[in-house]
């Protein structure tokens, strides 16, 4: 498996900030901040090192003053053009400036999200050749493993409609769900092995090339004194966060710290 160089930093903001101003502020804040650390203490950092996914109405505001990051949506519709009240199909969210999308997440399937609307949802993210992060993660843990078995089925099912030429756009997140919004986040050990397990699905269902091309990301209960280690010991590419990115230092702090001695 090809172990990627730069890390794939990926907030999410869910219902914050509470207004257009603040995410504004937001944005130009931690901008400011890592133009600066790139001039002086880290010339490695990238010149885009973070993607934040934001709520859709900000995304073209946001899409304006974001230098050094990323911009994306939390969600999108499947559903066809045309006759579908209240729905934000992919390529509304692209020209309005979306860079990426997240599917799948715990708190949308928690409000009735069914596996063929995600099936839907993340076919025709990738057919619009949108970078899509699918989330993945269990409720809880048994001790005979068999949560890993149902991870990879529901991975095998939600890309069943995909052609694997697409999966170069695709990325997973791997946040069980009993580390969303707690104090205790998976250890590195166990977020390794679902790692080892998603990649088996991915080359299942696409061949171990294509299969490589994925990212694969760990969410859930990140914070700036474990970030980094997910990365170095965890076998992942990157992190979704949630709350710690919806404080501008604490974000630039993982930012950082993700970035340093490559
Ligand atoms: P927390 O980082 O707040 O646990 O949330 C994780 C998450 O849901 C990211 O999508």
């Amino acid at each position: 498996m090809t172990k990627r160089t730069v890390p794939l930093l990926v907030g999410n903001w869910k219902t914050t900030p509470a207004t257009l101003v603040e995410a504004v502020k937001f944005v130009k804040t931690l901008d400011k901040k890592l133009a600066s650390a790139k001039t002086k203490s880290l010339k490695t950092l990238p010149k885009k090192s973070y993607y934040l996914a934001a709520p859709d109405i900000f995304i073209p505001h946001l899409q304006d003053v974001a230098t050094h990051g990323y911009i994306g949506s939390q969600n999108i519709s499947g559903v066809s053009l045309g006759q579908e009240t209240g729905e934000t199909i992919p390529s509304m969210i692209i020209s309005g400036g979306a860079d990426f999308a997240i599917i799948g997440h715990s708190e949308v399937r928690a409000r009735g999200e069914t596996s063929d609307a995600r099936a839907h949802k993340v076919a025709l993210s990738l057919q619009s050749k949108l970078t899509t992060i699918l989330c993945v993660g269990e409720h809880t843990r048994d001790n005979q493993g068999k949560y890993l078995a149902e991870l990879e089925e529901d991975v095998k099912q939600t890309l069943s409609l995909v052609k694997r030429d697409l999966f170069e756009h695709l990325v997973i997140a791997y946040e069980p769900v009993w580390a969303i919004g707690g104090k205790t986040p998976a250890s590195t050990h166990e977020c390794f092995e679902v790692v080892i397990a998603l990649r088996r699905a991915l080359a299942a269902l696409a061949g171990i090339e294509y299969a490589k091309k994925v990212h694969i990301l760990y969410g859930g209960t990140v914070t700036t004194e474990n970030a980094k280690s997910f990365i170095e010991e965890g076998g992942v590419d990157g992190l979704l966060i949630g709350r710690a990115s919806q404080d501008v230092e604490t974000f630039e702090e993982i930012i950082l710290s993700c970035h340093k001695n490559k």
